[in-house]
């Protein structure tokens, strides 16, 4: 092997993507969501292998042959352990659509995400990631929607900060149906959130982008869309963002 073979070498490694060197099977809750798809792209595009979570086969496989489909309903937990099967790290984008009701928000938003990260625990899978939203667990927070998901958000917080594992809580404002980096991204800790929307393409990458960060195990990160702000600027932020 020639020098300059091996400078071409060092030069090629050095601006392959992360996605080259990211390995491991990544457990998607809520795969099939609105938010969840994107998750499951992104997720693609680094390299890693996906699990999708659907209480529905059909739903599971329209994600792609390249994806693992897991048929569970996160209100029977002893339908998860199956899931947790050989998985590095859960990433949990469920949600109720109805106030009450078996699949409601109690149901799927909080006895659900306890589910889950009981049997994350159960199968030894120690980092675990999820949706919940901006404004829950707002200190002095007056929940305008009184049968809305926020407090039951707030309680699968609590107990994901309490389980031992290496969380990262993401709180995105009012999903919208659009990509990433149209706009910038306001990161701030729950203290700081102050309500608007954000692109769910923004909250996959961001999701992603912190599985990938190790600095952002232990945070509670809120999001918002701001354009004033560069959009991919959030980058750079993920490592210096405080821990809660
Ligand atoms: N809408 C907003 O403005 C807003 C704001 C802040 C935060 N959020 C939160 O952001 C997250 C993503 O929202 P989204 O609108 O993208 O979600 P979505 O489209 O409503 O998708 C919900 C996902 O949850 C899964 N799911 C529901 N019940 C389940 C169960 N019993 N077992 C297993 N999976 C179940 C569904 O899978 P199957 O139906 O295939 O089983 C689906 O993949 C949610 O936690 C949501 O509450 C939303």
């Amino acid at each position: 092997m020639t020098i300059r073979t091996i400078l071409a070498s060092l030069v090629i490694c050095t601006l392959l993507p992360v996605a080259a060197f990211a390995q491991g099977t990544i457990l998607v809750a809520g795969a099939t969501g609105q938010s969840g798809r994107l998750i499951v792209t992104a997720l693609l595009e680094k390299g890693f292998t996906v699990r999708a979570m659907s209480r529905s086969a059909e739903r599971a496989a329209s994600l792609g042959e390249g994806v693992e489909p897991a048929v569970a309903d996160v209100t029977d937990p002893s339908s998860l352990s199956n899931s947790m099967d050989g998985v590095d790290a859960v990433l949990s984008a469920i949600g109720g659509r109805r106030p009450i009701g078996s699949n409601g928000f109690e149901a799927v938003d909080w006895e659900g995400n306890r589910a889950l990260i009981d049997a994350a625990k159960a199968a030894g899978v120690k980092r675990f990631l999820v949706i919940t939203a901006g404004s829950a667990g707002r200190d002095g927070f007056i929940y305008t929607l009184p049968f809305g998901p926020y407090p039951w958000k707030a309680k699968a917080e609590t107990y994901l900060r309490e389980s031992g594992l290496d969380y990262t809580i993401v709180g995105p404002g009012g999903l919208r149906d659009e990509p990433a980096g149209r706009y910038g991204v306001l990161l701030t800790p729950r203290s700081d959130y102050v309500p608007g929307p954000i692109n769910r393409g923004d909250v996959a990458e961001v999701m992603v982008a912190s599985l990938l960060d190790d600095s952002t195990i232990g945070k509670t990160i809120t999001m918002v869309n701001d354009i004033t702000l560069v959009p991919d600027a959030w980058r750079a932020e993920l490592s210096a963002f405080p821990l809660d």
